[in-house]
């Protein structure tokens, strides 16, 4: 049976059916069953991470999808260690290309430290390295279809954005079949886009020509606080994230369609498959 943690998020979502389509058997973690739209034919558990008795949690899981948010470290550390105790097989960690490029935020910094504990657990590993994702782009839902219009913080990077079902499939991959123990995999898609070429292929896909808006990092800072309620301490770890990654958004890494035997999903595809999500509700 192969154990998903963060079986609800936007990776989790794409992973579960995918392992299942594969013949896995799955079972799915979420802190509220009830809210959670799960692949009937997973079995699902509800747990905390932070509260979990997480010996008996994993018990009877031969490998485990590894996925948290927040606090990575601490939860990871847990999660592997409990693991080798259960008799776990095989970790396959969602990490982030920041690590290949040593970046210095929080975020990718726990992400480091929790590759490590993944590693020096005891059960054989892979660590998954995802670049910046397509999905990121529904933070541009509200004002797309409110306003028909894209903010944009000015110097935003072009970004090779990788599709969370390519994710999954990669996942799916190191997870269900051998070869992948002690790989380590960065993942992108397979091309950069600016963000104007973003709101250009969204345009395309929803049939609207949508405003590309460029703003000061101030101006940015104070959208996220008034529509969208960030913490002063989110919008800080954005910008400092985005500090630490500009200058490699850019970078294209052939180990998608070198794994699956086929190019990764493009963000007109992704665009296309979204364009209803974009449109509804838009007032003119
Ligand atoms: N977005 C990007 O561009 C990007 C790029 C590279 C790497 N990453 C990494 O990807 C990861 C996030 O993946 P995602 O976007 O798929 O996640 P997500 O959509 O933010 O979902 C978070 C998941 O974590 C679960 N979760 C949160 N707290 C939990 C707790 N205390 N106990 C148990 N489960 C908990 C949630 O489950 P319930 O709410 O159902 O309990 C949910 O399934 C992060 O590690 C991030 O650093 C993101």
């Amino acid at each position: 049976m192969i154990f998903v943690l963060g079986a609800t998020g936007k990776v989790g979502r794409a992973l579960v059916p995918a392992l299942l389509d594969a013949g896995a058997a799955v079972r799915a973690l979420t802190r509220d069953p009830a809210k959670a739209r799960i692949d009937p034919r997973a079995d699902v558990v509800r747990a905390d991470l932070d509260t979990a008795d997480l010996p008996a949690l994993l018990d009877g899981a031969d490998r485990v999808f590894v996925l948290t948010q927040g606090d990575s470290v601490t939860r990871e550390r847990a999660v592997a260690h409990a693991a080798a105790r259960a008799g776990v097989s095989h970790l396959v960690k969602l990490s982030t290309t920041g690590v290949h490029f040593g970046q210095k935020d929080p975020i990718t910094r726990a992400h480091a430290e929790a590759e490590q504990a993944v590693r020096e657990a005891g059960p054989a590993w892979t660590i998954l390295r995802p670049g910046a994702f397509m999905d990121n782009r529904f933070a541009w839902l509200r004002t797309i279809r409110e306003e028909n219009a894209v903010y944009v913080p000015e110097g935003d990077p072009a970004s090779a954005l990788v599709h969370v079902r390519d994710i999954a499939a990669v996942a799916t991959l190191a997870l269900t079949t051998s070869g992948h123990e002690g790989a380590t995999y960065e993942l992108t898609g397979g091309e950069a886009l600016t963000t104007e070429q973003q709101v250009a292929v969204l345009s395309e896909a929803t049939g609207r020509t949508i405003k590309y808006i460029e703003e000061p990092e101030a101006t940015a800072r104070e959208r996220m606080t008034r529509m969208y309620g960030w913490p002063a301490e989110a919008v800080d770890g954005f910008f400092g994230l985005k500090r630490e990654s500009a200058a490699h958004e850019h970078v294209v890494f052939g180990t998608v369609a070198r794994l699956l035997g086929r190019p990764p999903r493009t963000f007109q595809d992704w665009a296309r498959e979204n364009a209803a999500a974009f449109t509804s509700h838009y007032r003119e």
